[in-house]
């Protein structure tokens, strides 16, 4: 193991979101015991002390899952990937991690096809000379989210990251922001 460098970082995922959620009050992840969680966090600290990766994350936790977390780990979660995009903004989620200094990673930030196919999306990326796509990672950036996008098409990877030639308005983030309705696309 010595003669691997080490990772740059390793996720956990909240072992509950695999049970079915069909549905879901904003901000909220399916909740029951966390131990499993917390006994998975305590293996990956170890995984820290000893050089093996060098940052440690979590995945699909809510609010309440970060807060039991913190109040008990040594080595707080330096990232949460969860599921992002203008349909499930999850503005409680975002402000608490900002708060923590915990960095929100998005998923499904641009395959929900209904969302690419969106009237409001499509219009504001026709007034930038943008795609659909390209609009969707704009705004978690603008959002201060991280985001990465995942594609097998090369010219889509290169479309995807050609997001920082433009900048969407305060009207049009709130305009996205709008389209909030609390849906997940990962049950
Ligand atoms: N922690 C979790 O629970 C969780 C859950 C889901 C995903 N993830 C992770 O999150 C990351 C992103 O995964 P994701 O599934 O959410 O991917 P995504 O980036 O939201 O979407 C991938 C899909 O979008 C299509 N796509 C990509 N760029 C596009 C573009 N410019 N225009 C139109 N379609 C485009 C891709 O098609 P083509 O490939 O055909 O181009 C693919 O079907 C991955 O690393 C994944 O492992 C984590």
């Amino acid at each position: 193991m010595g003669c691997f460098p080490p990772r740059k970082w390793l996720l956990v995922c909240s072992p509950e979101v695999s049970s079915p959620t069909p549905c879901l009050k904003q901000d909220q992840s399916p909740t029951k015991s966390s131990s499993t969680s917390l006994f998975s966090w305590q293996a990956m600290e170890q995984l820290v002390d000893e050089g093996l990766v060098k940052s440690v994350g979590v995945s699909n936790f809510n609010v309440s899952q970060l807060e039991r977390l913190l109040s008990v780990c040594r080595i707080k979660p330096a990232t949460n990937q969860v599921e992002l995009h203008p349909y499930l903004t999850q503005p409680q989620l975002v402000e608490y991690c900002k708060s923590k200094g915990i960095v929100l990673i998005a998923y499904r930030e641009n395959s929900p096809v209904p969302l690419l196919e969106n009237p409001m999306v499509n219009e504001i990326a026709q007034k930038h000379g943008k795609t659909s796509a390209q609009v969707l990672v704009r705004f978690h950036i603008q959002r201060g989210i991280a985001t990465i996008p995942k594609s097998i098409t090369p010219a889509r990877i290169v479309e995807n990251a050609e997001v920082y030639v433009f900048h969407l308005t305060r009207k049009e983030i709130k305009t996205l922001e709008g389209l909030d309705y609390n849906t997940r696309f990962i049950k």
